[in-house]
């Protein structure tokens, strides 16, 4: 019995660490130079993995991402068709990107992007304070992220809209779902933040026909994958005035390549992909559980729904 760990990214020490006292009747092998037979791989952990090779592990139970997001994974051809896929849902994840978004959300409120401007002008002026009554966040998808998000906020006084595609009813939350939702749902939001996965119907759907239903000086924060923003229209409705400003932490180029117009444009702030990390201790304990879920012959958690695409 044996666990593959597989990134070209994530370095494996400290998740080997973890396995060999969370689950120490497997054995942790490592991609590419795994040895053994292959046939004893029962678990592939993946987070941006070289596709093409998971078809060799004959007996594999279950695939399971270290990260929220599986679109990366979807597309490796190699995915076995009838191996659930799972992702992670950890609860340090969860907390690391409601504080992102909870910083990013007050920095724009509190005009802290303009109180910046001003300090590398030396400029001392106070600016009227901000109103929160009037500063609605909304929230494009209503999942593990983006529904922490939302109720953190709607606790700290903010009114908060949220959108997903089938209903929901969120405390403290206006819900929104589906292509009818979207328009007065947008209509109403001051500070747009992006926590949808990306899907199909998801990719670029940061685009001007969005941007242009905001309010004038709306802000966006995008903090789940680079193919949801359309990045020309993003600089177009920055430089029209339209929008004020965009917290960007992913890009559909990765690392953001040298000389690209986001690195100097005066109202976009930058992250590179950090808004929520993986932390090894907490997510291995998840993850070890669901194995433990599916040796016992239990259904495993948070499987994706591959129709659906999350
Ligand atoms: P999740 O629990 O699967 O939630 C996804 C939400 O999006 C759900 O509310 C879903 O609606 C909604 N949705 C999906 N497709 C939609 C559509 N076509 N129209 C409207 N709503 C739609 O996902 P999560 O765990 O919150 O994670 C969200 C994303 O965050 C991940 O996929 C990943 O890309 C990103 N992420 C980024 C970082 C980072 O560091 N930057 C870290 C972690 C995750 P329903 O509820 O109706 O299904
Ligand atoms: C990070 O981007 C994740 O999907 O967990």
């Amino acid at each position: 019995m044996a666990i593959l760990f597989s990134s070209l990214e994530e370095k494996p020490d400290h998740w080997r660490v973890e396995f060999e006292k969370l689950l120490p009747d497997m054995a942790f092998r490592v991609w590419p130079d795994e040895g053994g037979d292959p046939a004893d791989i029962l678990y592939a952990l993946v987070w941006r993995h070289q596709p093409g090779g998971l078809g060799r592990y004959r007996n594999l139970k279950a695939v399971i991402n270290l990260g929220a997001g599986v679109d990366h994974v979807l597309t490796d051809p190699s995915l076995p068709p009838d191996v659930p896929l799972i992702r992670l849902v950890d609860r340090s994840l969860t907390e690391g990107m409601s504080d992102f978004v909870l910083h990013r959300v007050l920095h724009f409120f509190k005009d802290m992007h303009r109180y910046e401007a001003l300090q590398r002008q030396g400029r001392w002026r106070p600016l009227p304070p901000p109103d929160k009554g009037k500063c609605t966040v909304g929230i494009l998808g209503l999942g593990v992220l983006g529904g922490d998000a939302a109720q953190k906020l709607a606790g700290l006084g903010f009114p908060v809209a949220g959108w997903s595609r089938t209903a929901k009813r969120t405390e403290g939350v206006e819900c929104f779902h589906g292509a009818d939702g979207l328009d007065p749902f947008l209509r109403r939001t001051r500070i747009l933040v992006c926590l949808l996965p990306l899907t199909p119907d998801t990719e670029g759907i940061l685009d001007t026909k969005m941007f242009a239903a905001l309010p004038a000086g709306a802000f966006v924060v995008n903090s789940a994958r680079g193919g949801h923003l359309a990045e020309d229209d993003l600089i177009e409705a920055l430089d029209s005035g339209h929008l004020a400003g965009a917290a960007l932490d992913v890009f559909r180029e990765e690392p953001l390549p040298e000389g690209h117009p986001f690195w100097t444009h005066p109202k976009i702030m930058i992250t590179p992909h950090i808004a929520s990390w993986t932390v090894v201790g907490s997510a291995a304990a998840a993850v070890a559980e669901n194995i433990r879920r599916m040796e016992a012959g239990r259904p495993p958690f948070d499987v994706v729904d591959r129709e659906k695409g999350y």
